[in-house]
């Protein structure tokens, strides 16, 4: 009989991975596959991202980017997109004491004018505070790339810049933290659904089974190692 042992040595990152992205899918199923609602499946995927964004932190990680709202959503019946906005206002309000010891500079990225307003004075009030953290972490609220591009080519557009693929880019919600070097993705679903479609241009992709809430720091050391086997040519040979 194989016994598969995981590898538990350290992971060490070095310059060929810098920013790691999630779509953190499968809190729904999560709870209901106990009985549970919804809401408290986000509750528990909030604490699986708190802990993953520290150790990505503690690792070196440049940039990390969550798609934690789209802009589709809004769909959902209102009771679960409130309790994803309280999640949102609770982990901003507890993210000084949370992230002590990290170095951690938030960024807000989608558009935040449809968001209730505490939730914006939190969103501006801690990009604020950590404007001066080492590793970046966007969190995606109400975001969709398609609507990114629009904005991206409209401001383009209206400043009569060239477009190019750097001005493209940099007209980018991500500007600052550039291309995801991978993009992880849990609940089992095989599709990027409107996340970061520019910058995954020449991502590594990673599905796992796994639902988001049981997703954890060693989950995001095997998706590393995982990556270092990877040989990315970007079209060459
Ligand atoms: C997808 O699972 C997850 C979401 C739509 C919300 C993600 C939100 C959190 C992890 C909590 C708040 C985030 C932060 C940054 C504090 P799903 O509901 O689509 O799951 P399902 O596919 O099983 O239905």
């Amino acid at each position: 009989m194989a016994l598969f042992v995981r590898n538990r040595r350290p992971v060490v990152l070095d310059g060929r991975l810098r920013h790691i992205a999630f779509i953190m899918d499968g809190n729904g199923r999560w709870a209901q596959k106990r009985g549970l609602p919804r809401e408290q499946g986000h509750k528990i995927g909030a604490k699986a991202f708190q802990k993953i964004a520290l150790h990505c932190e503690s690792l070196g990680f440049e940039a990390m980017t969550v798609y934690a709202f789209s802009t589709e959503n809004w769909k959902r019946p209102a009771r679960e997109v409130d309790a994803i906005m309280d999640l949102l206002e609770e982990y901003i309000d507890s993210s000084e004491k949370e992230m002590e010891g990290h170095s951690v500079r938030f960024c807000f990225i989608g558009d935040r004018s449809p968001l209730r307003p505490s939730l914006q004075e939190k969103m501006t009030r801690v990009e604020e505070i950590t404007a001066d953290g080492r590793m970046t972490l966007n969190i995606a609220i109400n975001y969709g790339a398609r609507a990114e591009l629009c904005r991206a080519a409209e401001q383009l557009r209206s400043t009569d810049t060239p477009i190019t693929e750097q001005a493209m880019s940099e007209a980018l919600y991500t500007a600052k933290s550039g291309d995801p070097d991978i993009i992880v993705r849990t609940g089992g679903d095989l599709r990027i659904s409107n996340f970061l479609l520019w910058q995954a241009a020449y991502a590594e992709l990673y599905f796992s089974k796994k639902l988001w809430p049981d997703f954890s720091p060693e989950d995001v050391d095997d998706v590393i190692r995982e990556f270092y086997t990877r040989k990315r040519r970007y079209g060459g040979l």
